[in-house]
């Protein structure tokens, strides 16, 4: 194994350094601390390595995003998202037998206790739909308690893959005073999906196979992507021992941020803002890198890629063929390539390495799905749901510690306390 050495007050410390599969390089600073009294100071970790991980690997620089070997572009061309939660899951693609199998149990537990249904009662039509998702999601676990052994444990990650996305349907129903549509046994994953959400008791409603493999391949995408903010959460609350319910709602709460997976509605009221602003994305380029204005250009930008985020690439070709194929001229779309278009030619973003991400074509295409604005972010939870699982797996198997980052202190040093009379 090869070394890297420190020197610190005159003192050298040799460090084992942990080369990946992939020939990624990891400096191991476990003992640093007790050898040393320091500690190494990296505030956002963005450049420190939680874990070891086989699930997900991604080269930021050259726009590579493959699951367990696999190329996103492979699994979002060639396979599905049941088959995609699987491989994440359980390590490999599933045989015939097993996918059958796994979608099998994902249908016959994709029913919520009918007691659950009065907690939605409790919402106000405007709870955002994020909210509810990660209150009902903890919730699972007051009537499927950790159980002890891994059978339990892998009956409640069915159930919680299984009962997702019906928790979605019923929010969304909910939020617009709508009946709950039941799932449907004959319907796949996302037509089941689909038919809760648009589905009315007044008549019939059609899965439209267009719309339901453009969603499913939209899952695939957004399936899992290493140690993001919410994932790094599910990994964080997971290590105390936190229930899987509890720990994937704290997940979902990182998640909703507009810096995170909250950019995909950001990106549709932003565009919206510029259509209603006129259209200038001039001007929204140029507020966009004035240092003094708080206006970001969401969609854009990646802690970890440099260059483009491939699920952008393949999302933007699928956008295109589903617009043109359901006869939308969607605005919105004119404009986002109009931003693309102008942003990487400009200094500013070339400079800072700064490409669309996933989140900013997605919205496009959820729209012309009929999906509300309001529940973007939710369709990304349920696909990072088999990755936030898959990682919540890793660590309990890595016996991981529980985890307690450090810090450095520049508060007040020690003081005596003062009466209030005294205080002036
Ligand atoms: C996701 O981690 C993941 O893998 C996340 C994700 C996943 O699958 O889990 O990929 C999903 O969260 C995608 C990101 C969605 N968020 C957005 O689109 C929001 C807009 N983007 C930014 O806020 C930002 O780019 C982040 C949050 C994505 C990344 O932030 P970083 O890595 O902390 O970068 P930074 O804020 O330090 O920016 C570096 C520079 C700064 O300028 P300077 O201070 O050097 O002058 O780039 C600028 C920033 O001001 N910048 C932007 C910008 N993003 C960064 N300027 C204008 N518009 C932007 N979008």
């Amino acid at each position: 194994m090869s070394t890297a050495t420190l020197s610190l007050d005159g003192k050298e410390y040799e460090l084992s350094v942990v080369v990946g599969t992939e020939g990624e390089k990891g400096i191991d600073i476990a003992r640093f601390r007790a050898e040393s009294g320091a500690i190494m100071l990296d505030p956002g970790y963005g450049n420190t390595g939680s874990c070891e991980s086989g699930i997900t690997f991604i080269n930021g620089e050259q726009g590579i995003l493959r699951h367990r070997g696999y190329s996103i572009e492979d699994l979002a061309e060639k396979s599905s998202f049941v088959e995609v939660a699987y491989l994440l899951v359980y390590g490999n693609l599933p045989s015939t037998e097993e996918l059958n199998r796994f979608g099998y149990r994902l249908t016959h537990h994709s029913m919520l206790h009918e007691d659950m249904k009065k907690f939605f009662e409790g919402f106000p039509p405007s709870a955002h739909p994020m909210s509810v998702l990660s209150t009902m999601a903890a919730s699972l676990s007051t009537y499927y308690p950790d159980g002890d052994d891994e059978d339990d444990v892998d009956l409640n990650v069915v159930r919680l893959l299984a009962k997702l996305k019906t928790i979605a349907a019923f929010s969304h129903k909910k939020s617009i005073g709508h009946p709950y549509v039941y799932p449907r046994n004959d319907l796949g994953y996302v037509g089941d999906f689909m038919h809760m959400m648009f589905a009315v008791p007044t008549e019939t409603y059609e899965v439209d196979p267009l719309v339901r493999d453009a969603l499913d391949m939209l899952l695939v995408l957004h399936a899992d992507h290493e140690q993001n903010c919410s994932t790094s959460t599910v990994r964080m609350v997971g290590s105390s021992g936190a229930d899987l319910f509890s720990t994937i709602s704290a997940g979902i709460s990182a998640l909703s941020g507009p810096l995170h997976g909250g950019a995909n509605q950001a990106v549709i009221q932003m565009l919206e803002g510029i259509r209603a602003d006129g259209g200038d994305y001039n001007k929204y380029i140029e507020k966009a890198k004035d240092r003094d204005d708080p206006f970001r250009l969401m969609g854009f930008g990646h802690r970890v890629y440099k260059n483009f985020d491939p699920r952008a690439r393949i999302i933007k070709k699928t956008a295109d063929k589903i617009l043109s194929a359901i006869g939308l001229d969607d605005p919105l779309l004119d404009i986002a390539k109009n931003l693309e278009r102008i942003a990487l030619s400009d200094p500013y973003f070339e400079e800072r390495r700064l490409y669309p991400n996933v989140d900013f074509y997605s919205g496009i295409l959820y729209r012309a799905m009929g999906i509300p604005t309001n529940m973007f972010t939710v369709l990304f939870a349920m696909g990072r749901l088999p990755g936030w699982i898959a990682q919540w797996k890793e660590m309990r198997d890595q016996k991981s510690r529980i985890h307690r980052p450090r810090q450095i202190y520049i508060g007040e040093t020690a003081r005596p306390y003062v009466q209030i009379e005294d205080r002036g």
